[in-house]
C-alpha cells in the first residue's frame, strides 16, 4: 500500500477551519469541496491517459485524454459524498458508482446498505471517497468490495486518518497494490473510535445527525 500525505499550506489552512467545531455546516461543506479539489489532484497522479492528436491554432500537435475505461469513482456514502463535485470538477469524464456504508456505534463493524457499482470492474481505475479513515473497517471493506469485483487499480482519497486505522487498512490488504492519498494523519482514535484531534462526525457536519 503506497500511502501519500499532501502536504501544502492551503490544504492545511483549510482543514484548520474544517476542524473547527464552530465552523457551520454550509461553510464546512463548501471545504470539504474544496479540500477533495486540491486532494484530487494529488490522487489522480496515476490516472490513465490516451495519446490523442489535435490542431492548435498554429499547428499540429500531440496531447492525451483521459483513457477507456473511464476511471470510477466510488464515494462512500453519506459522508464521502460531500466530497464527490470536488472529485468530479477536476476529472468530469468519470463514471460514478455508490457505496453506502455505517458503522455500528458500539462494535465499530461497517455493514453495507447500499450498493450501485458496475458488476465487473477488470481493468477500471477506481477512486474511493470518505473523508474520515478512523478504524479503517469501513475502507478496507469498501476496497475489498472493488477487488472482488476485478477492480486492480485503488486510490483511496481521505481527508484525514488515524494511524491506527492506516494501520489496519495495510494489514488487512495484505500488500495488495493501493494508493492511500490523504489530507493529514491525525494522532490517535479515541475509545469511542473517534479521530483525535480530527473534526468530529463528519457526516453529521455535511448533513445533520440521522
Ligand atoms: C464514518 C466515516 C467513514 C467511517 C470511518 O462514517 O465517514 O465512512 O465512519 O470509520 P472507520 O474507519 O472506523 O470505519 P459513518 O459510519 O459515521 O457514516 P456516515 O458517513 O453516514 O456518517
Amino acid at each position: 500500500m503506497r500511502v501519500h500525505v499532501a502536504d501544502h499550506p492551503l490544504i492545511t489552512h483549510k482543514l484548520t477551519v474544517l476542524r473547527d467545531v464552530n465552523t457551520p455546516s454550509p461553510i464546512f461543506r463548501a471545504l470539504v469541496e474544496e479540500l477533495m479539489t486540491l486532494l484530487a489532484y494529488e490522487g489522480t497522479r496515476g490516472v490513465r491517459v490516451e495519446p490523442v492528436d489535435i490542431v492548435t491554432p498554429v499547428s499540429p500537435t500531440k496531447g492525451v485524454r483521459i483513457a477507456d475505461p473511464k476511471p470510477l469513482i466510488v464515494p462512500i456514502l453519506r459522508a464521502g459524498l460531500g466530497m464527490l463535485e470536488g472529485m468530479v470538477k477536476l476529472l468530469p469524464s468519470a463514471e460514478v458508482g455508490f457505496l453506502g456504508m455505517a458503522r455500528d456505534e458500539e462494535t465499530l463493524e461497517p455493514t453495507t446498505y447500499a450498493e450501485r457499482l458496475p458488476d465487473d470492474l477488470s481493468d477500471r481505475q477506481c477512486f474511493v471517497l470518505d473523508p474520515m479513515l478512523a478504524t479503517g473497517g469501513s475502507l478496507t471493506a469498501a476496497i475489498e468490495f472493488l477487488l472482488k469485483r476485478g477492480a486492480t487499480d485503488v486510490t483511496a482519497i481521505c481527508i484525514l486518518a488515524a494511524p491506527e486505522g492506516l494501520a489496519a487498512v495495510e494489514k488487512a490488504l495484505h500488500g495488495r497494490e493501493v494508493t492511500v492519498v490523504l489530507g493529514a494523519v491525525d494522532e490517535r482514535l479515541d475509545e469511542h473510535g473517534f479521530i483525535v484531534p480530527g473534526l468530529g462526525d463528519a457526516g453529521d457536519r455535511l448533513y445533520g445527525t440521522v
